[in-house]
């Protein structure tokens, strides 16, 4: 048994530290009092239906605390789950929070040996190693989607460790915490890769680029279709019907989001910077051209340009069951309706605000119909069923 401090309890933190502390004792560590308070009475501060059973009932060795200093003082591992937004003045990401972490474990207790979750720039490792002369910080890249984040650790795609040294003592806690991971998830033979640090940061950049191309190429041929009258549908499902391409991944919406693949991919392209390149752009562009293409057929069904167009937002969630609207695709449309002179108003009931940066939010459903020429979903409802003449929406499949 082992023990392990998490720190950072969003949707990467939390899902490890319930995963670890099956087996280990766990502190998780925040530096929000109100995420700490409901950990410690086994509520889940996220939305996340197998979190909050495994919080609710199963026996874990699990405290939630503000004292970084006496969680990691007691610590075999640290693992850092904390934000990397991406700068849009540096042009790459923000990796203050998880270096203050490292510095407060390098002081703290520098026996232990720190694993990054959080996604970082490719080459953050091995700098962090040059800067701080240690050689305890592997890479541990995470997969898990919002909305399923326990699931994706209990069923793991893979486990990426990234270690520079191949032998000695952090190899061998390397190849320790790769089992720590696997004795929490339920899947067996997990494919296990141990890589060095930089190429395992290249794998998270790669796999999630990959992820916004996909996502871009079926937004593009659904443009084309769009554009030129043709089914969308029955050309995906053509396309798709290849071994080689299959039918998932495949459905259009009104551009990739959330919190990971806008920032990936424009980390990525940075990194990018002394080596040519034409496709990694060309994902980051591909996306701003669907949004404007998207907000410029909304307004044309709203009747744009001959009349002054309202547009109802419908949900600022980016899937179906996410409970969050971090870089949701509808809201790089919202600004190009708004640029372009429309009326925009937000049905969203997850918000308790009259007005959300600056928009109008209706509350009552048939009301914000009523107001609306025409509703912009990504996603169709059942409820937007029965208004649907006044719907667009690109969800050909209706599913994620
Ligand atoms: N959300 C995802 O689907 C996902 C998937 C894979 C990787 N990631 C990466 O994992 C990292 C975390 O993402 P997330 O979605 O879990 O973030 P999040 O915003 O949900 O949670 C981050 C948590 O860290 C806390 N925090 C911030 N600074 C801190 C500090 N100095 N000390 C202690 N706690 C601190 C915040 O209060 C918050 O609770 C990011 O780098 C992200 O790119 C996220």
């Amino acid at each position: 048994m082992s023990v392990i401090t998490v720190t950072g309890t969003g949707y990467v933190g939390l899902s490890n530290a319930v995963i670890l502390a099956q087996h280990n004792k766990v502190f998780a560590v925040d530096i929000i009092p109100e995420k700490v308070e409901l950990l410690n009475a086994r509520r889940s501060p996220i939305a996340d239906a197998e979190l909050e059973d495994y919080l609710a009932h199963k026996p874990l060795d699990l405290t939630a605390t503000l004292e970084y200093e006496t969680a990691y003082k007691q610590s075999d591992f640290v693992v850092i789950s904390t934000p990397t937004n991406y700068d849009e003045e540096q042009n790459y990401f923000d990796t203050s929070s998880v270096e203050s972490v490292i510095e407060q474990v390098l002081a703290i207790n520098p026996k232990a040996v720190m694993i990054v979750k959080s996604t970082v720039p490719v080459g953050f490792t091995a700098e962090m190693q040059n800067k701080y002369n240690t050689d305890r910080i592997i890479f541990s890249p995470e997969f898990l989607r919002e909305g399923r984040a326990l699931y994706d650790n209990l069923y793991p795609s893979r486990i990426i460790i990234g270690c520079a040294s191949q032998s000695g003592e952090v190899a061998s806690a390397a190849h320790e915490f790769a089992e720590l991971l696997q004795q929490g998830a339920i899947k067996e033979d997990i494919p296990t890769l141990f890589l060095n640090p930089t190429e395992a940061e290249a794998v998270k950049l790669f796999a999630n680029t990959y992820l916004a191309l996909r996502v871009s190429y079926f937004n593009e041929l659904d443009t084309y279709a769009e554009l030129n009258g043709l089914n969308a549908r029955q050309i995906i499902e053509g396309v798709c019907l290849d071994p080689r391409i299959g039918g998932h991944y495949n459905n259009p919406s009104f551009g990739y989001g959330g919190y990971c693949l806008p920032k990936d991919t424009k980390q990525l392209l940075a990194n990018y910077k002394d080596v040519p390149q034409n496709i990694i752009e060309a994902i980051v562009k591909a996306n701003h051209t669907r949004k404007s293409i998207v907000a410029k057929r909304i307004l044309e069904k709203g009747g744009y340009p001959e009349k002054q167009v309202t547009v109802g937002i419908y949900r600022l969630i980016m899937k179906a069951n996410s409970d969050n609207f971090r870089q949701s695709a509808i809201q790089g449309v919202m600004q190009r309706l708004k640029d372009k002179g429309a009326t925009v108003i937000i049905y969203e009931p997850t918000l308790k605000a009259d007005t959300f940066n600056g928009y109008k939010v209706v509350d009552d459903f048939d009301e914000f119909v009523k107001l609306s020429d025409v509703i912009a979903a990504n996603r169709m409802t059942e409820q937007l069923r029965t208004v649907k003449d006044k719907v667009y929406t690109r969800d050909i499949f209706e599913c994620n």
